[in-house]
């Protein structure tokens, strides 16, 4: 494997051996005839990132946005209309049976709703074993299967006795870890947590966001971590892509994106999250009117209905991912990017 680091096309972000690329990847579904009489909803729209071995890419946008759909493209669940997704330089839209059964056991997800994700029918040892009943090479014996239960359950932080009761039984929070347990029984490489904390209390997400940093750091395994909501992402992410209308708007280190957000939704977005410093709080930015139709978007910048920065230019030209002039990794898609606070 190479230890290059190479740039890919579209993100410009340097990732050193990434274990997924995807590259201008489009998703359109058909809906029912907008204002405009356009039925194609074109949820993705040329979106590229890449993803690090044992690396977390935090992918933030308002609801709408794309980003279920989005984790959604990399689980398999939909085949994109454009673009490519690769894992370790595999295809795995173009895999079909055994090969493709191996690849999926390489991909898991954790959901918002654990309850609603977990068999009410089943106990936790139950579910946690349920992949294998696919993957049936991976712990053929059933002593096995049952020991590596009990070091899943003590590796989410559950007791062996948990493996008995079923979700019900369980708070929101060891709900979510009985999901990630089960995430983690085929040993995948990635992780896509669609908005894993979201349903949880302040100080349950802090146990829960802390464990998967924990897993991280034991396991090596790479997370592909979604969210509406930029603080949360912070403790989390080492890079940060952010979403508006199907299209990445910004992508960068966690700490250039932060530090001084270019993209004028990202700063916006910053200032209306609730900070837990309040010596580093913004001035607040209000976002003006609804996020417009994914069906009928603005011409030009996607954003320029609820940008404060707005020129005529920006109804006619799309503004390109491009980097900051010092900063090589830092995209944003802006003809006017915010300049760094001094
Ligand atoms: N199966 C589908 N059929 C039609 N439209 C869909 C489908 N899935 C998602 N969409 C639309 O695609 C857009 C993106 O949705 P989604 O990926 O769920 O956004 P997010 O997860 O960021 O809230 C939304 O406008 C949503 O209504
Ligand atoms: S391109 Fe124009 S409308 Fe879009 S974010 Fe930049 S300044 Fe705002
Ligand atoms: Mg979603």
């Amino acid at each position: 494997m190479s230890e290059q680091v190479r740039r890919p096309a579209g993100t410009g972000t340097a990732v050193a051996d990434p274990v997924l690329d995807v590259t201008d990847v489009a998703k359109v579904f058909r809906v029912a005839k907008g204002p405009s009489g356009n039925d194609r909803l074109r949820a993705l729209d040329g979106v590229s990132l890449t993803l690090g071995r044992g690396e977390t890419l935090g992918l933030v946008g308002e609801s709408g946005c794309g980003k279920s759909t989005l984790a959604r493209v990399l689980m398999m669940l939909e085949k994109p209309d454009g673009g490519t997704v690769r894992f370790d330089g595999t295809d795995p839209f173009g895999l079909r049976g055994a090969a493709l059964l191996a690849f999926r056991r390489r991909v898991q997800m954790v959901f918002q709703d654990p309850f609603a994700s977990l068999n009410s029918r089943m106990t936790a040892a139950e579910i946690i074993a349920e992949p294998w009943l696919t993957h049936r090479d991976m712990y053929p014996s059933r002593r096995d299967r049952a020991a590596r239960v009990r070091e899943l359950l003590h590796l989410v932080g559950l007791r062996p006795s948990d493996g008995e009761k079923y979700p019900q039984e369980f708070s929101g929070g060891q709900r979510q870890r009985l999901g990630i347990a089960r995430a983690l029984a085929l040993d995948p490489d990635v992780i896509v947590l669609d908005e894993p904390v979201s349903a949880l209390d302040l100080s349950v997400q802090a146990q829960v966001l802390n464990l998967l940093n924990d897993l991280q750091e034991r396991l090596g395994v790479s997370y592909v971590f979604i969210s509406h909501d930029l603080s949360v992402v912070r403790h989390v992410a080492d890079r940060v892509a952010v979403m508006y209308l199907g299209k990445i708007v910004e992508t960068g280190s966690t700490e250039q994106v932060f530090a001084h957000p270019r993209h004028p939704y990202t700063a916006a977005l910053m200032s209306s999250a609730p900070s837990l410093d309040p010596a580093a709080a913004r001035t607040k930015i209000l976002l003006q009117g609804e996020i417009p139709s994914p069906l009928d978007p603005p011409s030009g910048c996607r954003f320029r209905t609820r940008c404060w920065q707005a020129t005529d230019h920006c109804a006619t030209a799309v503004p390109p991912l491009a980097p900051a002039p010092l900063e090589p990794d830092h995209l944003a898609a802006c003809h006017y990017p915010l300049e760094a606070l001094s």
